[in-house]
């Protein structure tokens, strides 16, 4: 079987490519390394292993057959998609639909890498996939889940029109190794803060939720929905709700951090809460998450003391 990852050489993509080797299968991965690293994939020794660097809003030829096309290529923290707001745009609409095209070619079963950001500020919680969001177009993250709503709907399209085998999975907050430092996403930022005696930015007063997953238990939910037959988006995240500020306690707790709490302005358009309703996953994926928060954090948390030390 052979895979084409990409996004593969960020952090979920790069545990994909570790997950698809595992599994016996060939994996091409294709990065432009906008917001990745190569740092992600130099520890794969691996002849079923090529990478391509390419910037998937341009088209892409691949000779070879490819049976499975996971796309997860595009920016995904916040700083980076609001610093990069045209490539996030690009390379949902263009990089999707490119990407699409060459599953089309290859006659390859496509996975698209949606977000819970679809859902937007939620008006219901938790989020099932039934419902449609209450998103802000012309926010500044509109940016990010308008490329994935439009990203989801040419899936869809490609699916009904051309009758392409697709799945949409929508991952909500996930951590773990390989995740950058200054990334901007709560759980680097404050392991990073505690581990070098800063005190943890909460924005707002840290009562909203967030869900946590670890990136084992994520990347086995995609390659599950994507061996599955089921083409509507399935959500894949952890249930386990968790306020912001609850959150930060716990680190302050592992690390053993003396670092204190500070509270900034909350941003614009920051959802309140977001929870994943994995019913679906439960049932069609036989999937639930397995890594506690507190197991989860402490393998975190050791890659960034290492990446600190180095
Ligand atoms: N990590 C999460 O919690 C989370 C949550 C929801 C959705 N997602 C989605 O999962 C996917 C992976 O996210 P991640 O956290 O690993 O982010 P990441 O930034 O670490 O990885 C994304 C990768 O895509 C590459 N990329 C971006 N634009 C590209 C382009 N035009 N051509 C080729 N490569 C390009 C980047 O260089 C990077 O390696 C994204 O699609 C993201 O939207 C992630």
């Amino acid at each position: 079987m052979k895979a084409l990852v990409t996004g593969g050489a960020g952090f979920l993509g790069s545990h994909l490519c570790d997950l698809l080797l595992s599994k016996e299968c060939e994996v091409i991965c294709v990065d432009n390394l906008i917001t990745g690293s190569a740092r992600n994939i130099e520890h794969i020794n691996n002849d079923r292993f090529s990478y391509i660097k390419h910037d998937v809003t341009k088209p892409l030829y691949v000779e070879e057959k490819i049976d499975f096309l996971f796309h997860l290529a595009s920016p995904a923290s916040p700083i980076d998609y609001l610093e990069l707001p045209i490539q996030t745009l690009k390379v949902g609409a263009l990089g999707t639909h490119n990407m699409l095209g060459l599953a089309k070619e290859k006659k390859a079963r496509f996975l698209l890498a949606s977000t819970s950001e679809v859902y937007g500020d939620p008006l219901v919680n938790p989020q099932t996939e039934e419902y449609w969001g209450n998103v802000n177009p012309i926010g500044p993250r509109g940016v990010y889940d308008e490329a994935k709503r439009y990203a989801e709907a040419i899936t869809m399209a490609y699916h009904r029109y051309h009758g392409i085998d697709t799945r949409i999975v929508r991952i909500f907050n996930t951590y773990g190794p390989r995740m950058r430092l200054n990334d901007g996403r709560v759980v680097p930022n404050f392991i990073g803060q505690a581990l070098s005696g800063e005190d943890l930015t909460v924005y707002g007063d840290g009562s909203q939720t967030r869900s946590f997953c670890y990136v084992s238990d994520e990347i086995e939910g995609i390659y599950r929905l994507m061996m599955s037959d089921y083409a509507l988006p399935v959500n894949i995240g952890n249930p386990e709700e968790h306020t912001i500020l609850e959150f930060a306690k716990i680190i302050l707790r592992i690390t053993g951090s003396s670092s204190k709490i500070s509270f900034k302005d909350l941003p614009v358009d920051d959802p309140k809460q977001r929870r994943p309703d994995i019913t679906k996953a439960r049932k069609l994926l036989h999937w639930e998450p397995k890594v506690s928060l507190e197991r989860g954090l402490k393998e975190t948390i050791k890659y960034f003391k290492s990446i600190l030390e180095s």
